[in-house]
């Protein structure tokens, strides 16, 4: 039997993670949103494109929940995105609002799904999740470090002139412009990146990972990415659906790692058919430590802001 995989919301960052799955043949997709006609469409027009690319899935689109029941995932990508100047935090109150009403009215009817959140602002949305499903921990996470590292190991090939299929590298914290990209953890085919990249260029690498969404909505102008972050969402769902281990940087609610408590914040894990199965915690040094610190205040900050919404 193939597995089902609901998409919530059927804007941009919806639509292109239901290509993808759909390319990668992950099972059957139900792409929901409120805008009735939209998800309709666009998955009719996705399920036309299988005869062509040689996938098979079922695809429907629907403004009703009930097609969603019995989802193996919940992916949640609903809400408004960010229009130039403003911070991924500007969008906390209409999208807590979406957040409780899409995982209200899913999460009942999929008692054993996986929810992976996409919304901004990330960490706070995947807590948000978390809270109004009730579901375990292990099934509860935020994708933002695989898009985000995915920004930095791009911009290291682009420097480098080299694949970036043989550029590993980990960035930690929260989905906002504190995050920490980590050069102390990154490679180029195993040799470290700092042998081939000089530190100033390297700065200049790690400001331009942190600021990365910000970049792309300022060349859109009105809307922010999608195509990375579906991608890096896609990624995520095979490494459950396929059990894979993949060891990944994703937001996880926090128990006492790295100092942190009752949090959603990025953090290396290893992602299979559990979830996240293990968080990983790496040695760091004195500088990243406080980095990290900073990235988690700032993301505590709006946690905290959520209790006043
Ligand atoms: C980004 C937004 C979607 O990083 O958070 O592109």
């Amino acid at each position: 039997m193939r597995n089902k995989i609901s998409v919530i919301g059927a804007g941009f960052v919806g639509s292109t993670t239901a290509h993808w799955l759909a390319a990668k043949e992950l099972g059957d997709i139900v792409l929901v949103d409120i805008v009735e006609g939209i998800p309709q469409g666009k998955a009719l027009d996705l399920y036309q494109s299988g005869p062509i690319e040689g996938f098979d899935a079922k695809i429907i689109g629907t403004n009703d929940y009930a097609d969603t029941a019995n989802s193996d995932i919940i992916v949640v990508t609903s809400g408004a995105p960010r229009k130039p100047g403003m911070s991924r935090e500007d969008l906390i109150k209409v999208n807590a609002n979406i957040t409780r009403d899409c995982i209200s009215k899913s999460a009942p009817l999929s008692p054993n799904a996986i929810i992976i959140m996409v919304n901004n602002p990330l960490d706070a949305m995947t807590y948000v999740a978390r809270q109004t499903s009730g579901f375990p921990k292990n099934r509860v996470f935020g994708q933002a470090g695989v898009l985000d590292s995915a920004r930095y190991r791009t911009f290291i090939a682009m420097e480098v002139g080299v694949s970036v299929e043989d550029i590993q590298a980990m960035l930690m914290g929260g989905h906002g412009d504190e995050m920490v990209p980590l050069p102390r953890f990154s490679t180029i085919a195993g040799i470290p990146v700092t042998e081939f990249i000089p530190k100033d260029r390297l700065d200049a690498i790690v400001d331009r990972a942190r600021k990365g969404g910000g970049e792309i909505v300022n060349l859109l102008k009105t809307g922010s990415a999608y195509y990375a972050p579906s991608a890096a969402t896609a990624q995520m769902v095979e490494a459950v659906l396929r059990d894979k281990k993949r060891v990944i940087p994703c937001a996880a609610y926090l128990e006492g790692e790295y100092g942190l408590n009752d949090m959603y914040f990025g953090v290396p894990v290893v992602v299979g058919a559990g979830g996240i199965e293990r968080i990983i915690e790496l040695p760091l040094n004195d500088e990243e430590k406080a980095l990290l610190q900073k990235s988690a205040d700032a993301v505590r900050s709006t946690i905290e802001t959520l209790k006043t919404l």
